[in-house]
């Protein structure tokens, strides 16, 4: 049920992308990953997908934002004994952009190509930014179903054809981003810098005073001194917030080039957590697939508690399209408005069965 109900939203949100970003009428839940370049974003959001697809790397790597919505995907069991799993490409997951559509992409490294040509053909080749963003669907058994959106990091000091005001810059784009209430921020800091410089948190702060919708991540904490742990940051000791701190391990640039697979990496950090004397009796509370989890959860209540205000502004826009609708007349039927009032109509259907089955579940949740 709550699966349906991120795949509708994420529908509609398709549907009003075609509006571009200033026309849209409703902002819908989504998670903005924010953060300084290089600690660690895009690998992460690689860690929860459980697939090599992003480019990624030293220096400016991201530079357009990414939404990246991961749809969970049951194979029709019809169909299960005919995927191939002696390869990496299994016909069991895919990725589909926005600017391609219908084509299905299996090879994740056709994806990160086609992220870095997309990239390039709006920005450049030399460290060029755009806050238009790339939309990218993932389609797989193995994910929850989220949608997250990958953002360049913050830099202060500009390098190749960047503006000399790129920190200005690439702040808006995340302002942008992360100050609709609706956003839930995830803000991504080392566990080897210091938490009170973190540029994520400041930044979350300044749109999230309280902290009530920001979660933190740590990553690389295989990389801090020995005899530090982040349980004091864990236990709300330093920077509290509400939706607490997860930390990871994610791979380093050595095991990027040497190709170690994700399934591994993941599997070392299991043991890592389950191993540290700092962390094993939080083994639960560790970790990528917990993080995922954990996000699949919050974007889920998210969602059903913004719903009245969703649907009240989706009411109005419904009104809009229709109007526009008849007054366009019936050849019009396959109209970017008749696309958008299709996803509008879904997402009310489900809105109703949300309200009508678990109307109680609602307060009740535990967040
Ligand atoms: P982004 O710029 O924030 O998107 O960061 P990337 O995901 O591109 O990572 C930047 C660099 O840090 C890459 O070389 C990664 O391999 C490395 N890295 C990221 N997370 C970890 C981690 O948990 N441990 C280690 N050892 N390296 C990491
Ligand atoms: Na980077
Ligand atoms: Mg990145």
């Amino acid at each position: 049920m709550d699966e349906q109900l991120i795949n509708t939203v994420n529908k509609l949100q398709d549907a009003l992308a075609t509006l571009g970003p200033n026309q849209n009428p409703i902002d819908l839940p989504q998670i903005a990953v924010v953060g300084s370049q290089s600690s660690g974003k895009s690998s992460v959001l690689e860690n929860i997908v459980g697939r090599d697809f992003l480019p990624r790397g030293t220096g400016i790597v991201t530079r357009r934002p990414l939404v990246l919505q991961l749809i969970n995907y049951r194979v029709p069991t019809s169909e299960v004994d005919l995927i191939d799993r002696s390869n990496e490409n299994n016909r069991d997951e895919w990725g589909e952009f926005l600017h391609i559509k219908g084509k299905k992409f299996f090879d994740f490294d056709q994806i990160r190509q086609e992220i870095v040509n997309e990239t390039e053909k709006v920005t450049g080749k030399n460290a060029g930014i755009s806050s238009s963003p790339i939309n990218l669907r993932i389609y797989s058994p193995h994910v929850l179903t989220l949608t997250l959106v990958d953002l360049p990091g913050l830099t202060k000091v500009p390098v190749g054809d960047q503006p000399r005001d790129i920190e200005i810059r690439i702040k808006e784009m995340i302002m942008s981003f992360i100050k609709k209430p609706n956003s839930i921020i995830l803000s991504v800091t080392a566990a080897n810098t210091d938490l009170a410089n973190s540029d994520g948190l400041k930044l979350a702060r300044e749109v999230d005073p309280e902290g009530t919708r920001t979660i933190g991540v740590l990553t690389k904490i295989d990389l801090m001194d020995q005899g530090t742990d982040v349980l004091d940051i864990m236990n709300g000791r330093v920077i509290p917030l509400k939706f607490g701190y997860v930390p990871v391990i994610n791979r380093g640039q050595k095991d990027i080039q040497d190709k170690k697979a994700i399934k591994e990496a993941l599997e070392f950090e299991t043991k890592y957590f389950s191993q540290h004397p700092s962390y094993s009796a939080k083994v639960s509370l560790c970790g990528t697939p917990y993080l995922a989890r954990r996000l699949n959860t919050i974007l889920f209540n998210h969602i059903r508690q913004t719903l009245p205000d969703i649907r009240s502004r989706i009411d109005k826009t419904l009104q809009r399209y229709k109007q526009e609708l008849i007054s366009l007349g019936p050849e019009m039927e396959i109209s970017p408005s008749s696309v958008i009032l299709n996803a509008i109509t879904e997402f009310c259907n489900e809105y109703r069965s949300v309200l009508d089955g678990k109307g109680q579940e609602i307060s009740s949740l535990e967040l």
